[in-house]
């Protein structure tokens, strides 16, 4: 077949980026900043040893926490490196990791963090019935009407922290003062949350609503802190999500939902206090490790949506792309980082966020993330040079929403080279037991900026000349790389095959292609390969 000779021959991308990949972790977090969907730094470094050269200019307008960044800089050459993002909060925490976690900043900041805490520690002091000094660390609650009432409270003493509930004779005089101090915190600056549903902003909320009193007082405070302190306002940036009501973990992803029974509070202070801490030992760390670096890549961040690139940009400049865009519906950036517009002063731009959301005042439905993403990729694609590559993440369970959105890069200028998932070092038991019928990891899908563009045209075929074709691909894979796992089947021959044919669609999920393999194929659980069944 036509296709799959051209599939063949264009492979080499592809095991290029598996083989520079592979060993390379899936996931590593070590910079200061909170973010949702972050990537492997080591990820792009190695994309960039293997596909770069000394010059190159490099972007990912998808910035978000700054990964693609931070790898690069630790490349082999001297990059051009650009990152843009259409909310200023991920700019804002990059440029805080990359030029204000350095000692001046800390111990100028160390100052001025002793006296606001100094100034604010009252509003956590609690004392006990004979008089002995406690600080509040933290608050297991219920929210009644908005205000908390107390369940259980951690009180720290220069030995130890207790935990005091009802049951013990203290707990009446400590939620007596409790009470008092949350009574008495007010404010005249506040914010009205847009209402969705899907990240549980109800009509008429605050964002005071997500916040003890006291806390919101003090996050007030730090406000007016950090307004004119870049170094201060990095940190508060980074602890923000632990000062609101959580869950016991503080596990929830979502910014604005909190539990009503048992929700935790938290002593921002000590947060605050922890993460400066814990930055000031890095530091040191670091400056003790560091080596004179003969690289000297340089780096342009800045508030751009990707639609106005080419705005911005001159045109064919760009030698390669790696990023990470927003996928449909998973993860409404933009409305949960107003959070950090109110506190931190990093602008969001609602209006051009690439989203699918259910916000009432918004008409960003799937149409309308599928035209604003091809508006996006064209305008990268004018400022990127032909033929060159872009590396791109992108995993969505339905099938559907990965043909749509191989479509709109074609209809862009961007074709489809292949897949590969990075492989997760490490299964849980319960994965390694369970059915396989997913692929597991981080997807990078790898495009050519192209010069013609080609939109692939679905087939006729009958759902069983389908499965035979699936089944015969699949053989033949195995044939020539003997026992293989079920993502490089999937991303090796089954995706393009089914892509280039317009029949991805024709699948819910990956599961369904599994289901057909398994008719004649099977897994080993120690390998997680699969081979013809005997
Ligand atoms: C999946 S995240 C990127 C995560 C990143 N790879 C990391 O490691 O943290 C997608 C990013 O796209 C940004 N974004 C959404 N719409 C955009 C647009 N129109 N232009 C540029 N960036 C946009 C979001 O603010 C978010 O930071």
């Amino acid at each position: 077949m036509e296709v799959d000779r051209q599939w063949k021959m264009m492979q080499t991308e592809i095991e290029r980026l598996r083989s520079c990949l592979s060993g390379v972790k899936e996931r590593d977090f070590s910079e200061h900043s909170i973010y949702w969907g972050k990537k492997s730094q080591s990820v792009a470094t190695a994309i960039l040893n293997e596909f770069a050269q000394d010059g190159f200019r490099v972007i990912d307008p998808f910035l978000g926490s700054g990964s693609t960044i931070y790898g690069a800089l630790n490349s082999q050459w001297n990059l051009d490196l650009i990152g843009t993002d259409v909310n200023e909060q991920p700019i804002h925490q990059a440029i805080f990791n990359l030029e204000h976690c350095e000692e001046k900043s800390i111990s100028a900041a160390s100052q001025l963090l002793k006296s606001f805490i100094d100034k604010n520690l009252g509003s956590y002091k609690y004392s006990d019935t004979k008089g002995r000094e406690f600080v509040f660390q933290k608050a297991r609650v219920n929210i009644v009407e908005n205000m908390p009432v107390l369940q259980e409270i951690w009180l720290k003493d220069d030995e130890s922290i207790s935990a005091i509930d009802r049951n013990n004779p203290e707990f009446d005089n400590f939620e007596k003062q409790y009470r008092s101090k949350q009574a008495s915190a007010s404010w005249d600056i506040d914010l009205e949350l847009p209402v969705n549903s899907r990240i549980a902003v109800k009509s008429g909320m605050k964002i005071s609503n997500l916040y003890s009193p006291i806390n919101f007082n003090i996050l007030l405070e730090l406000r007016e802190l950090v307004a004119t302190e870049p170094y201060l306002n990095g940190v508060l940036s980074s602890v923000l999500h632990l000062c609101k009501y959580t869950d016991k973990g503080s596990q929830s992803q979502f910014p604005f939902w909190y539990p009503k029974v048992d929700a935790y509070e938290r002593n921002i202070l000590d947060l605050i206090q922890k993460k400066h801490g814990a930055i000031s030992r890095h530091v040191k760390s670091r400056r003790a490790d560091s080596q004179v670096s003969q690289i000297s890549s340089t780096y342009f961040l800045s508030q751009i949506p990707i639609q106005n690139l080419s705005s911005k940009f001159e045109s064919k400049t760009f030698d390669l792309v790696i990023t990470d865009p927003p996928y449909f519906d998973q993860v409404a950036y933009s409305e949960y980082l107003i959070t950090w517009e109110f506190f931190t002063g990093s602008k969001v731009d609602l209006q051009n966020e690439i989203v699918e959301s259910n916000r009432v005042d918004s008409n960003k439905n799937r149409e309308r993330y599928l035209s604003d993403m091809t508006t996006g990729f064209k305008s990268l694609r004018e400022v990127s040079k032909d033929n060159s590559l872009m590396f791109l993440y992108y995993k969505d369970a339905r099938l559907g929403n990965i043909e749509a959105i191989l479509r709109i890069l074609a209809e862009s200028g961007w074709k489809f080279k292949g897949q590969m998932h990075i492989d997760r070092r490490q299964f849980t038991y319960k994965q390694n037991a369970s059915k396989r019928n997913t692929v597991e990891g981080d997807c990078l899908m790898v495009l050519e900026a192209q010069v013609s563009h080609e939109i692939p045209e679905p087939i006729k075929i009958s759902p069983e000349d389908l499965v035979s074709r699936i089944n015969e691909l699949a053989h033949e894979y195995l044939a020539a790389h003997g026992a293989s796992t079920l993502s490089t089947i999937y991303d090796n021959v089954l995706v393009p095959f089914l892509f280039s044919n317009g029949l991805l669609g024709k699948f819910k999920s990956p599961g369904d292609i599994v289901n057909i393999l398994e008719e004649q194929f099977e897994t080993s659980i120690e390998t997680r390969k699969m081979h013809v069944r005997k």
